[in-house]
């Protein structure tokens, strides 16, 4: 069956396409539309549907809109009752039911040719449940566990997949909610609601839980498989903070207080839930699941063996969920997830054509790995653009900025051109083999979901990638499933002895990350990046600015650094490309690289003429990339409660 996934009703409005149980692709709105989340939640946004991702994913199958066997709606208005009635105050609430329940006819109208009777409401949670249990390799019997702010009348469900099927075994009715708890104090700490919770987590590092009687009192578990989760008198623990306001230890120490009782709640709701199932396997979406120092504590502390959380635990996440349960409900035998690059690619040639048609100076060096690791090493940040974008918060070695894990001031150097708070720390990629002598904890850790003690002797040898409690949040990198970023970690380990390199999301502050040619060279040049790696090209900074520009051939030599300065220091005013169209001194054209070994097409690829470029695969129109412009690099991001 042919089924497209929509999340709309809430926030991170996505899209994502399964075909016969395989996962097609997925992607979130806010790549295409620039608006981070998408929108934000509010009821009177609840309409908005993610028209541009649904649209990009049946371009990538090829198929139209009549040839959907069916669309999954993540979220079920029949199981809503009115927001007064389960103890919300949220007066607009029937807004959203209301444009819920006409989401079919809103679907037909964004997809024409779309039967709105192939529209299913599949129920909130139920979503990201499958967007777990259903996805998660290795088991076909699992636990599962979905925390969120809220879905129709519910903030949680655990259960237990067997099979295709996901039998639900518990649900805590709203008002209780971790995630809206958690929602609460990001408001109450002066941070964006429902967007900046991961703030809140990083910030509890900086403090000591001394108020977890107080919170206590209102957040627990119940025994039954729930939890109380609500009323808490954030201002009586400490005074609120405005947005931009300097926080305090008060305000740190509230942070890890929180932190503490959500993941105590957690710790007794997974042993339940064991006690229930005696499964080896944990699967966790909803948004609460995106904050890895509870995942770890769940992992490390709980009763299962293994714990898999969803990449995209966000309600975007929902997307995927809701059409693997349709899926699978249907008789399709649903695939387990092989990895996030979900999202929109490009083909050499046709990244090769935006740098061309932006006049940007760029080279094609024999093995882009190289040439990065070489920057890395001479301690340059470097923006990573390879193979598809990631679905999902996190950046895992496709839309990612690299730095040098040895030099501690590089988590300021990369706060600055992200225009972040400076307390938040950033996070390393790392051989998976080499992991488990660096790091402790769950491994492999391949979305970055989990945090794991730094290593005692490995601490000021990697100072940038380590958190101020002496954690850091990993991605192992597996040379199958990521050749390239792996050939880049091994280059880099065998020019500084460190198979650790710092990995952040490609985007700055407030703005969703990059995902296009387009957002690239716009964030590339908008930010002190030294240089930028895109699919087999790379483009450096001192030529950027400088004005060189690509021959016939495109190729150009970069301009040195010296050059560069000099043509700075006489005034002219940094552009893309030439001023004014003329170069202002003569562009000097690079001698054709070396081919990429064994490639017969290379020397022609490189002079512009060849019908076939290296590391173009063999379908260049369709963005499909070969050997060399394949999957690559990471980054960090949002939040929890969704
Ligand atoms: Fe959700």
């Amino acid at each position: 069956m042919r089924i497209l996934g929509i999340n709309a009703l809430f926030h991170d409005p996505a899209a994502a396409l399964v075909i016969d149980g395989h996962t097609v692709a997925a992607a979130e709105e806010e790549r295409f539309s620039r608006r981070k989340h998408g929108k934000r939640p509010l009821p009177f946004s609840a309409w908005e549907l993610p028209e541009k991702a649904a649209a990009w994913c049946l371009a990538e199958a090829g198929l139209r809109p009549q040839d959907l066997d069916a669309v999954a709606y993540s979220f079920d208005p029949r199981l809503a009752r009115p927001a007064d009635t389960m103890g919300l105050d949220d007066p607009w609430d029937h807004l959203r039911l209301a444009y819920a329940r006409e989401a079919p006819n809103f679907l037909h109208t964004a997809l024409p040719g779309l039967d709105p009777e192939k529209v299913r409401f599949v129920p909130h949670h139920m979503a990201h449940a499958a967007s777990g249990a259903l996805a998660a390799p290795g088991a076909e019997t699992s636990s599962v566990l979905v925390l969120d702010g809220r879905g129709e009348a519910t903030s949680h469900l655990a259960g237990r997949r067997v099979g295709d099927r996901i039998e639900p075994l518990c649900g805590q009715e709203l008002p209780h909610s971790l995630g809206l708890v958690y929602e609460e104090l990001t408001e109450h700490l002066g941070f964006l609601r429902s967007s900046d919770e991961y703030k809140v987590m990083a910030l509890a590092s900086y403090g000591t839980p001394r108020m977890l009687g107080e919170l206590r009192k209102h957040v627990y578990a119940t025994g039954d498989g729930g939890f109380r989760a609500a009323g808490v008198p954030w201002a009586e623990l400490c005074s609120p903070l405005r947005p931009g306001e300097a926080w305090t230890q008060d305000h740190a120490d509230l942070a890890a207080s929180a932190q503490a009782c959500l993941e105590e709640t957690l710790l007794d709701l997974v042993r339940w839930l064991h006690g229930r199932t005696h499964d080896s396997l944990l699967t966790m979406a909803g948004g609460v699941a995106l904050n890895c120092v509870a995942n770890s504590r769940i992992a490390r502390e709980g009763p299962f063996d293994r714990v898999w959380v969803q990449p995209a635990s966000g309600d975007a996440g929902t997307a995927l969920g809701g059409a693997l349960y349709l899926a699978a409900s249907g008789g399709d035998r649903t695939e387990p997830l092989a990895g996030a690059d979900l999202g929109r690619r490009w083909s050499d040639a046709e990244l090769e054509g935006r740098l061309k048609t932006a006049a940007v100076p760029y080279e094609r060096p024999a093995d882009v790995a190289e040439t990065v690791a070489e920057a890395l090493a001479e301690d340059q940040i470097v923006a990573w653009f390879q193979g598809r974008s990631e679905y999902g918060p996190r950046a895992l070695g496709h839309r990612s900025l690299l730095a040098h894990p040895g030099r501690s001031g590089n988590p300021e150097r990369l706060n600055d051109v992200k225009g972040r708070e400076q307390f938040r720390p950033v996070a390393p990629m790392v051989l998976a083999d080499r992991a488990p002598e660096i790091f402790d904890g769950p491994m492999p850790s391949p979305y970055m979901l989990f945090v794991h003690e730094v290593a005692e002797e490995w601490r000021d040898r990697i100072p940038a990638v380590v958190h101020v409690d002496g954690t850091a949040r990993i991605q192992t990198v597996d040379p199958v499933t990521e050749p390239m970023v792996a050939r880049m970690l091994g280059s880099f380990e065998r020019r500084t002895g460190l198979p650790v390199v710092v990995n952040t999301s490609l985007n700055t502050a407030g703005r969703p990350m990059v995902d296009d040619p387009r957002d690239a060279l716009e964030c590339f040049g908008s930010s002190p990046v030294d240089l930028l790696a895109i699919g087999p090209f790379v483009v450096r900074r001192g030529a950027f600015f400088a004005g060189g520009q690509p021959d016939a051939a495109g190729t150009a030599e970069p301009l040195s650094a010296t050059d560069a300065e000099g043509f700075a220091a006489v005034g002219s005013v940094p552009s893309y490309g030439t001023p004014d169209g003329v170069s202002a001194r003569p562009v000097r054209t690079a001698p054709v690289r070396e081919p990429v070994a064994g490639s017969g097409a290379a020397a022609a690829a490189v002079a512009g003429t060849g019908p076939g470029l290296p590391g173009a695969g063999p379908d260049g129109a369709t963005g499909t990339t070969g050997p060399e412009g394949a999957p690559g690099g990471g980054a960090d991001t949002p939040g929890m409660p969704r």
